[in-house]
């Protein structure tokens, strides 16, 4: 089996030549194909930091090991690490999160065992990097959550742990206040369980989940989350189990996956070979399970255990009082353990079953949908406008356009509600939200809306619009703050 590998920027060239030269000391049966990704392509000129034929050669392979990429500084640069995520849909990350033996915690050191997969979705949300400034003053993101992506994570993350035979399986979200988008996604998490009445769904505020993954780790055993949450929980969970150095990761899609260490590029460290390869092989220990390499997967991971738990250590972690080893040097002490097992959580060695490389060419994009929009009204506008003027003066140019068609239901600054009723005690700022609904109640349709638009523009910079609709009847969007 053949899979690309990208050696990446940094510490990345060190990190991966240890990596695989465990690999090769393992006998693992891969070939190779070095492909261009990182700071380095960017540098000679291309834009999404890969050369055309890496894209050719990961998307007829199907697999990437990769090491850490930088993104340059500056604006109009996007990181190459989110656009190799996105643009072949490798729409979970998986982070695997365990007590290692010889790395020192608080949580090791008071004998509490950490086992915490967490499950991020990767392509939504506020990566999807939609921002616009809408006056000088105001920035927006547009945040994606749809059923689709969401379903695809979810169900992502319930089959693997009923592979996994895990206790639990945790959303965290923060529905309370983001009601229809982090609402859609626990709504799509409770549906799925319905299919898995074997594991027990629980969902936990992330707030809530942060200080109870603090305090009580050993509680929770998979957990999943939309992308921005998922990310910082993440980096929190490795912080539990001894830092970055510890913390893998698989991003999986349905014909590409990418297998890769959730830390960057450790600019301080590179070209010193110091750096910690654990986490690249641990992600890699992933990939060899992912193709079905279980036994080359177990023999390694059993090297690795045992080597930490011997006190062979990077200068990043262990017992200070015994000699950091080099980046090489780390490698050769797991080498000369192959073979060998650790005291505590040896993993059981089965045989190598590969699966069939999975990537066939598709013809064209995948579109991913539930339903067709049936019964939907547009029930109003959201139309976003640009004014210092106060709630009163605004709402009385307002009404003069709402015409026929339209009554002016509420206007709200930064989500609060100022008109017709508020707080002089609410700070405004310089984008109003100004809802209009139908008049009568009845349907209207895109015509009305930009009817409105036209004449509401005579009087104010329209900024931005959002479109009302209801579905079946039911209202949905949310109300502002006090409304
Ligand atoms: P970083 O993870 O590279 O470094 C944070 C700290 O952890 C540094 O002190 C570093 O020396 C240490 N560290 C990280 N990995 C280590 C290892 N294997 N062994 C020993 N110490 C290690 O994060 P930073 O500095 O915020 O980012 C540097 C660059 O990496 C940026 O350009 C960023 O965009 C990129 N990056 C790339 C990622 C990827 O390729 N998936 C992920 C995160 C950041």
């Amino acid at each position: 089996m053949k899979i690309a590998v990208a050696n990446g920027d940094g510490i990345g060239p060190e990190i991966m030549a240890a990596v695989l030269k465990i690999f090769a000391a393992a006998q693992v049966p891969l070939e190779y194909e070095f492909v261009d990704m990182g700071k380095w392509v960017f540098d000679k000129g291309f834009s999404n930091g890969m050369t055309p034929e890496a894209q050719r050669s990961i998307e007829s392979l199907g697999l990437l090991f990769k090491g850490p990429m930088e993104t340059p500084k500056g604006k109009g640069v996007k990181s190459i690490n989110v656009t190799a995520r996105k643009t072949w849909n490798t729409f979970a990350n998986k982070r695997v999160f365990q007590t290692l033996h010889g790395v020192n915690t608080v949580f090791s050191k008071a004998g509490i065992p950490i086992d915490i997969t967490v499950v991020r979705e990767n392509i939504e949300d506020t990566y999807g990097g939609i921002e616009h400034m809408l006056t000088h003053d105001v920035a927006l993101s547009r945040r994606f959550i749809t059923r689709p992506g969401s379903m695809q994570v979810i169900k992502y993350a319930f089959e693997m742990a009923r592979q996994k035979k895990a206790r639990r399986i945790s959303c965290g979200h923060k529905a309370n206040i983001m009601k229809l988008t982090d609402g859609l996604f626990l709504d799509c998490f409770y549906e799925v369980a319905k299919d898995y009445p074997d594991l027990k769904a629980d969902d936990i505020i992330v707030d809530d989940l942060c200080m109870k993954l603090v305090t009580r780790p050993d509680l929770f055993d998979v957990v999943v989350l939309t992308n921005l949450q998922g990310d910082i929980v993440s980096d929190l969970c490795a912080g539990l189990v001894g830092g970055l150095g510890f913390a893998p990761s698989a991003n999986i899609g349905d014909h590409i996956s990418i297998f890769e260490a959730v830390h960057g590029t450790a600019p301080d460290i590179a070209g010193k070979n110091i750096a910690n390869p654990t986490a690249l092989l641990l992600s890699g220990i992933s990939m060899l399970l992912h193709v079905g390499l279980t036994e080359n997967a177990g023999i390694i991971e059993n090297a690795l255990l045992y080597t930490l738990e011997s006190g062979v250590h990077t200068g990043d972690f262990g017992d200070k009082s015994k000699p950091s080893v080099n980046t090489t040097e780390f490698a050769d002490a797991i080498i000369s353990n192959l073979g060998k097992k650790p005291a505590l959580n040896a993993k059981t060695v089965t045989p190598n079953k590969p699966g069939t490389p999975t990537p066939f060419k598709l013809a064209q994009n995948a579109m991913m949908f539930s339903q067709d929009n049936q019964d939907v009204d547009i029930t109003g506008v959201d139309m976003f406008i640009d004014s210092h003027e106060q709630p009163m003066a605004i709402a009385a140019k307002c009404q003069r356009h709402a015409g026929v068609k339209f009554k002016l239901v509420n206007i709200s600054n930064r989500g609060t509600q100022v008109w017709p009723t508020g707080s002089v005690y609410t700070n405004l700022v310089n984008v109003y939200n100004v809802r209009f609904e139908s008049l009568d109640g009845g349907a209207l349709n895109q015509q009305d809306v930009m009817g409105l638009y036209i004449s509401l523009s005579g009087n104010f910079k329209i900024c931005s619009l959002e479109i009302l609709n209801a579905w079946g009847g039911k209202k949905s969007y949310s109300l502002a703050q006090g409304q």
